[in-house]
């Protein structure tokens, strides 16, 4: 990774922020939602329902570019992207390896400055913002990415408190309580105290995700949180995600190439060669999505 990453994301986070009951219980039923279409509206039974009354954008990108290296190595990474995503949007972001799609999510948490054009997440403008800009915005994000990153000696439990220790608003709670309440609506009930090194690829992507997930962030990224889960509990992640877009207004952007979480999204974006599809090419997507035949 190169040194302009702000924070490194295959190191351990943990993301925060947002008020409200601080224990989140159980998943609700999903709902299943068409996508909608357009690179850049907020469309959708989905989004008409999630959309809060009077709220800015939680995140708007308007012709951002980026670059990588310089000279003949020089690679132009993200081009001409605009965006404008809504509290409480779920948007699925898919497309082909090397596409740019884990620039883009780097860029989304404030893990990466913004080179050229304009950057604003929960109103800021992040273009040329300074690290500690960086460092502070990012209290309000929580990652999920593809290695777990947890901190091997730490215990479960632990590891899922330590993203509560980042937050002032933790501090007079029951923290242990709320981390093992978190694994437990993973389905991690009876690993609290287990070592990293004694679960399974799937069990620590969970302990992960419950890190990400139990301080309540206001924006929640993940890059194939799911890929490493069976089934069952990719669902049980998923419906958890979707319940704190609807009950707290949790922003959630999510690479994936799972077509099973599709249903989930408000709103799909594609990535081509660094830049956004258009709603045509969207359409086109979706249509090989539910009819890979043709
Ligand atoms: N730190 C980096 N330094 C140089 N090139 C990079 C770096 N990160 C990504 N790239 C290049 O940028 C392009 C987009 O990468 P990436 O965002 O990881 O794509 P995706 O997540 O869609 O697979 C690729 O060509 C990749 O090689
Ligand atoms: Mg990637």
């Amino acid at each position: 990774m190169s040194s302009e990453l702000a924070m490194d994301p295959e190191r351990p986070q943990a993301g925060p922020a947002s008020q409200g009951d601080p224990s989140p219980s159980a998943a609700g039923p999903p709902t299943l939602p068409a996508p909608a279409l357009g690179s850049d509206q907020a469309t959708g039974p989905a989004a008409i329902a999630t959309a809060p009354a009077a709220a800015g954008p939680v995140i708007r990108l308007q012709q951002v570019n980026h670059w990588f290296g310089s000279g003949d190595n020089r690679k132009h990474a993200l081009k001409d992207i605009s965006l404008t995503i809504d509290p409480g949007q779920i948007v699925i972001c898919t497309g082909p390896s090397g596409s740019g799609k884990t620039t883009l999510l780097t860029m989304l948490g404030g893990l990466r400055s913004c080179q050229d054009g304009s950057l604003k997440i929960l109103g800021q403008e992040l273009r040329g913002a300074s690290k500690e800009k960086l460092a502070e915005l990012r209290l309000n994000v929580g990652f999920i990415f593809q290695a777990h990153n947890l901190m091997m000696f730490l215990n479960a439990r632990r590891n899922v408190r330590l993203s509560l220790e980042l937050h002032d608003r933790f501090f007079d709670q029951n923290m242990d309580q709320l981390a093992a309440t978190m694994l437990e609506q993973l389905g991690l009930g009876d690993r609290l105290d287990a070592m990293p090194a004694n679960l399974s690829g799937g069990q620590r992507q969970r302990v992960a995700i419950a890190r990400a997930l139990v301080s309540q962030p206001k924006i929640l990224l993940g890059d194939e949180p799911t890929a490493a889960l069976d089934k069952e509990s990719g669902r049980t992640v998923v419906n958890l995600m979707q319940k704190m877009a609807r009950e707290q207004q949790t922003t959630i952007i999510m690479v994936t190439h799972d077509n099973k979480i599709l249903d989930i999204a408000d709103r799909i974006i594609i990535v081509e060669d660094g830049r956004l599809a258009n709603a045509s090419q969207e359409a086109a997507f979706l249509q090989r999505m539910r009819d890979p035949a043709h």
